[in-house]
């Protein structure tokens, strides 16, 4: 389970959002583990294109709702994010769902995710508490 308290930011609607992802990665993870990553791999990767867009804009409020002076260098890590997973899909379509798509799809997803809430995420709930 990738979700635990200490990712907790203070922010509900942001954590919601956060446990809702890990969840997601979690559920990818299982598939990969039962022999059915292929089949979760494009449905995770549709569902991040649309939810992503959806917490990258709350964060973003909250943001701009705030004096926060961050707002562009964290929207520009953001955008990374879906710029990467935009090429993952890409890279999908072209050579199919295989153990080296799968394996970076679930790296990435992990590695930046956690990253980012323990780092700039947590730094945003510090400044607009
Ligand atoms: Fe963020």
């Amino acid at each position: 389970m990738m979700w635990n308290d200490n990712l907790k930011i203070g922010v509900p609607l942001i954590d919601q959002e956060h446990k809702e992802l890990c969840g997601r990665i979690d559920k990818l993870l299982a598939a990969c583990n039962q022999g059915h990553g292929k089949d979760e791999l494009l449905d995770t990767i549709s569902f991040l294109e649309g939810y992503t867009i959806k917490h990258f804009n709350d964060e973003e409020k909250l943001q701009r709702a705030s004096t926060y002076p961050k707002v562009a260098e964290h929207k520009k890590l953001h955008e990374f994010f879906k710029g990467k997973i935009s090429e993952l899909k890409n890279e999908i379509e072209m050579n199919g769902v295989n153990i080296a798509t799968i394996s970076k799809t679930n790296y990435f997803l992990m590695d930046w995710l956690i990253n980012h809430i323990q780092k700039v995420d947590s730094e945003l709930a510090q400044y607009i508490k």
